[in-house]
């Protein structure tokens, strides 16, 4: 089996659609300081970039989550490995995420995060796949619909490897 990589969205795509999310974050939230909270590992890149488009007061912080074992799919219980540094409380939280799948992980974080009374809370996704999704979740900012279709790079991983593709692939195994 040969693993061959296809572009399904160019870095010349990514990067102005990511300079158009920029200019509408930062008119919504105009005034306001906004409090990015990164989902490690996938959305990395993402996040990095967004930021720099975003003409406002802005922090970051970090948080990573893993299924229990390997029943996020069938299970739903997401579990945080790696808690933000910083509490959120009073504060605007927009979550920087890499792709919405099923839904699972977002609509989990969303609930533990509002425990934490910010003064607001919004979603941010580079890529989402609707066709996929089995818990309902509102995401505020969408980069790009996508087909369901396994993705790779631009933080994305197959098996920790791609993440560093400048651009997003699909990749197609064919026998060779
Ligand atoms: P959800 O909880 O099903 O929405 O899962 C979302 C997570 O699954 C993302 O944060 C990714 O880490 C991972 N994921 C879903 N689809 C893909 C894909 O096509 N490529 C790489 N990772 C994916
Ligand atoms: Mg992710």
């Amino acid at each position: 089996m040969k693993e061959v990589l296809s572009t399904l969205i160019s870095a010349k795509a990514l990067k102005e659609r990511i300079v158009q999310l920029g200019k509408q974050i930062s008119d919504d939230y105009k005034g306001k300081e906004i409090h990015l909270i990164c989902v490690l590992k996938g959305g990395v890149m993402f996040m990095v970039d967004l930021a720099k488009e975003i003409d406002l007061m802005v922090t970051i912080d970090f948080l990573a989550v893993s299924s229990y074992g390997n029943a996020l799919s069938s299970s739903g219980i997401v579990k945080i490995v790696k808690d933000l540094d910083e509490s959120i409380e009073g504060k605007h939280v927009l979550i920087v995420e890499d792709i919405i799948d099923s839904g699972r992980t977002l609509s989990y974080l969303v609930q533990i995060l509002k425990e934490r009374k910010p003064e607001s809370i919004k979603i941010c996704t580079l890529l989402d796949k609707p066709e996929r999704r089995l818990v309902e979740v509102d995401v505020d900012y969408v980069g790009f619909a996508i087909p369901d279709k396994f993705v790779l790079g631009y933080g994305l991983d197959y098996a920790q490897k791609y993440r560093n593709l400048p651009y997003i692939a699909v990749m197609e195994e064919t026998r060779e």
